[in-house]
């Protein structure tokens, strides 16, 4: 039988074991889909918290809840190692690990390499490896294929490789991993089969492309498209801060348009590990062959730029009452970088905190998902949201729109707000 018909037939019998690498906000998810779909998991983590609490039942991960994680690792369906000599042992390995930019915003691929590494020094003939993480074109077959073919595997006979981006919208509660369609580009037709085999009970469609570059490609022009949108209502929100407008009631009514327009709201700025990261992956790649990705850059320009916008509003609502910036207590509500998940990577609104530190404010936060913050150079703890401590500041800015604030109360409580998200009329109305 070649390891073709073989991992094929045990994805069908789903005898096949996963291992994935990486145990975070992409990893655990799709670990739990992989077991309740029948496979046996072998999570890889360098963390030995991340492996200690996945192996005792306890997610870290907020969309993974441990009364689901508990039972699959209680019954053998998961288990998690820190020994990446065990990525042998299983038919098929996902690679989920970080892919940042550095201080000067390349790419970071320190740990897809150290990934891909671990499964150089550990890889067998008739296993298939799917690289998950987002990273620039020509990734998986610039990093992935030759450390393989260098250890005399060829790809497609005795190895398979895919790229399969990981789209997972951390606290959206309708798409998520199962349900969110799943691309997937071979490296060649017969990776291309298997993996599809592999991911057929996982996932409830799948979306062949016909390369890794294609499949590449895909994660990086959603989250450029997102990007540059957010960073085009974002100038509008300067454009009608200017002219005095309203730029919800502008965009809400633009939005009654059933064909041609897209609805993106206006914000603090753009956070996470997705959307203000991997378009300069892209952007990248493309200086490496002489062109300039300028799309990218403006919206990244304009986009980094709210912070200091919605500064300016603090020190104008403070200027209402003769006061300065300096010396002023001002609250900020919401500091994950959006609203329902306790994820502070890149998050706006840290800037903000920042911005009103060096001016001299008197900055604390309240988040019900963050209790404490240690962020570049930024440490505070929450303080719980009263109506005395909403009375008490100065001003209070809301940068994260958490579902379970009570909006009416901070409304009627605070001296002078800033809604960088427009939740007040959102949730109360004008
Ligand atoms: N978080 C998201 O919303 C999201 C969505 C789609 C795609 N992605 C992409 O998925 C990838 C993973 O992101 P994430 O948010 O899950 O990251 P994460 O930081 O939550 O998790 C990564 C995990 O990998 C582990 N790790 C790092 N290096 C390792 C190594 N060499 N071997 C084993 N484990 C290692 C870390 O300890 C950590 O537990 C990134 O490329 C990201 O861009 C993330």
């Amino acid at each position: 039988m070649s390891y073709e018909t073989d991992l094929v037939a045990k994805a069908e019998s789903r005898s096949a074991a996963f291992g994935i690498i990486g145990l975070g906000y992409v990893g655990l998810p799709l670990a739990v889909e992989l077991a309740s779909a029948g496979y046996r998991v072998v999570g890889f983590d360098i963390s030995g918290d991340v492996v200690s609490a996945v192996g005792t039942g306890k997610s870290h991960v907020k969309d993974v809840s441990s009364d689901v994680l508990a039972p699959l690792v209680q019954s053998g369906r998961i288990e998690a190692t820190r020994e990446m000599g065990r990525l042998g042992e299983v038919d098929a390995i996902s690679i989920c690990v970080p892919t940042p930019l550095s201080k000067t915003k390349d790419p970071d691929i320190s740990y897809v390499m150290a990934a891909v590494q671990a499964v150089a020094q550990a890889v067998r003939s008739g296993q298939a490896i799917i690289l998950e993480s987002t990273t620039y074109p020509g990734s998986t077959r610039e990093l992935l294929v030759p450390r393989l073919r260098a250890r005399g595997f060829r790809i497609g006979e005795d190895v398979f490789v895919a790229f399969s981006p990981e789209r997972v919208d951390p606290g959206n509660t309708e798409w998520h991993t199962r349900n969110t369609p799943k691309v997937i580009g071979g490296a060649t037709p017969a990776c291309q089969r298997v993996v599809t085999a592999l991911y057929e009970p996982v996932f409830d469609t799948l979306v062949p492309v016909s390369s890794p570059e294609a499949a590449e490609l895909v994660k990086l022009l959603e989250n450029t498209f997102r990007s540059v949108n957010i960073g085009l209502v974002n100038e509008m929100a300067i454009v009608c801060d200017k002219l005095g407008v309203d730029v919800w009631e502008v965009i809400e009514a633009a939005a009654t348009k059933p064909f041609g327009f897209m609805k993106f709201s206006p914000g603090p700025g753009l956070g996470g590990h997705c959307i203000p990261v991997d378009p300069h992956y892209l952007a990248w790649k493309m200086r490496g062959l002489d062109y300039r990705t300028r799309f990218i850059e403006v919206a990244s320009e304009v986009n980094s730029e709210m912070p200091a916008f919605w500064v300016r509003k603090v020190a104008e609502q403070l200027n209402e009452d003769a006061k300065s910036v300096r010396g002023s207590k001002v609250l900020v509500i919401g500091i994950a970088y959006k609203k329902d998940v306790d994820d502070v990577r890149e998050s706006p609104a840290l800037d903000i905190v920042r911005l009103l530190q060096q001016q001299g404010a008197d900055v604390s936060y309240h988040d019900p998902h963050v209790p404490e913050l240690n962020e570049d150079g930024v440490k505070l703890r929450s303080v719980s949201l009263s109506a005395k401590a909403v009375a008490a500041a100065d001003c209070v800015v809301i940068a994260t729109d958490h579902s379970s604030l009570d909006y009416r109360m901070i409304r009627g409580e605070a001296r002078r707000l800033v809604d960088t998200r427009n939740a007040l009329n959102r949730k109360i109305g004008p």
